[in-house]
């Protein structure tokens, strides 16, 4: 997997001096914090793979904490996960000349088929460091010298909230990481939505798209803070019907609430190293979370998490509960899964270096453009071949 991932040629690089590294970061951005797994997915004990920015990981509890290696041997380069051996809670070995590493630091503590080696002691394997929140296992991808930023600074504001009850669930999409962050923050694309049940369900007013409002995003840039664009729809002008040569073929759906409640989703704001925030989504005082982790150049683990605050543990209950009996099945599966579709058609169009400079964009994807200056502004890193 890893070494078929096709960098992006200099010389497409040039063409977007604003946004390089954006293009450039086909797998992702070195040097931050990306979700790898849900915390209820590595039980205790238990051995779990992944990939991110395209390095493959394992994942293990120990005593409660995660650890995570890289899943390449550092004698031969196979990988570990092929067979796994694992002869104490602390270590684990390779199945094929039986070098043994320790969980917590990466240390080559023993070579089973070669005791007295002096490579023992002295070498060791790449250790991720890890951090648990919200039911959410972060990784952080970075070099082996960086002390990782704090976590804090990786996730949109609010998600870390003492108050903040998350639950959610994790699809992947075999889409690039960026057309999964462009097609959650692009405007215009409520378009898509409105078959969708939730508008129903939750008697939300989806209009079909608005005016162009290009100078209504607030970039945020301050030091020490999470790096993001912040659009908020609530000052847009919103378009209601759709017309072709003159005459309305499409409409928007108007809530007939009665109950004095927003009807409508606040506003999105796209964070790095790649997730959204949609405020007043699925519904008011909801707030959806969604990752967009590269795994492969043509895949992205897309995570989703829905919030909400609460004063209890009762309440707390409530909303997983909610979670599970209401948002799953009518929003992840009956409004994000139009998302997911969009995305399998854009990839057929961005799996082209060259078609990021084919693309023609208007102006209310103005605030996509300035989400790809902000990544090449603020990222830490682009992932190379070099680390792969
Ligand atoms: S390749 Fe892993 S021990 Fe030799
Ligand atoms: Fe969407």
């Amino acid at each position: 997997m890893e070494s078929t991932i096709n960098f992006v040629d200099d010389s497409l690089l040039k063409k977007v001096p604003s946004w390089r590294d954006y293009l450039a970061a086909k797998v992702g951005f070195r040097n931050h914090w990306y979700p790898i797994k849900l915390s209820r997915e590595i039980g205790e004990s238990q051995v779990v793979k992944a990939t991110v920015c395209g390095e493959n990981i394992l994942l293990k509890r120990i005593d409660g904490k995660v650890f995570a290696i890289r899943d390449r041997c550092i004698h031969r380069g196979v990988p570990l996960s092929e067979k796994l051996e694992c002869y104490s809670k602390g270590t684990i070995t390779c199945w094929y000349h039986g070098f043994t590493y320790k969980w917590e630091n990466g240390e080559l503590c023993d070579i089973l088929a070669s005791p007295d080696s002096r490579a023992i002691g002295r070498r060791s394997i790449k250790t991720y460091p890890v951090e648990e929140a919200k039911g959410v296992v972060f990784v952080f991808v970075g070099d082996i010298d960086t002390t990782p930023h704090p976590l804090s600074e990786d996730v949109p504001p609010m998600f870390l909230d003492a108050d903040m009850a998350l639950e959610g669930d994790s699809y992947m999409v075999d889409s690039n990481w960026r057309v999964g962050c462009e097609n959650g923050f692009d405007g215009l694309h409520v378009y898509i939505h409105r078959t969708s049940p939730l508008v129903n369900n939750t008697q939300r007013s989806l209009p079909i798209g608005h005016t162009a409002q290009s100078g209504k995003i607030e970039l945020l840039e301050e030091d020490g803070k999470p790096k993001g664009v912040y659009d908020a729809f609530a000052h847009h002008d919103v378009l209601w019907d759709g017309s072709v040569e003159g005459e309305v073929v499409v409409k928007g759906v108007r809530s007939n609430r009665t109950d004095g409640a927003p009807t409508r989703t606040t506003a999105a704001s796209l964070w790095l190293p790649g997730v959204l925030r949609v405020d007043d989504f699925p519904d008011q005082d909801r707030h959806q979370f969604e990752w967009y982790v590269p795994v492969t150049e043509d895949t992205h683990y897309y995570l989703i998490m829905i919030g909400k605050r609460v004063s209890n543990k009762e309440e707390e209950a409530e909303h997983v509960q909610e979670f599970w009996n209401r948002w799953k099945r009518v929003s992840l599966d009956g409004f994000n899964n139009q998302d997911i579709e969009a995305r399998l058609a854009l990839q057929k169009f961005y799996k082209r270096d060259r078609a990021w400079l084919e693309e023609i964009l208007i102006e209310g994807d103005h605030p996509i453009v300035k989400w790809r200056e902000l990544c090449h502004r603020h990222n830490r890193g682009v992932q190379s071949p070099d680390n792969l």
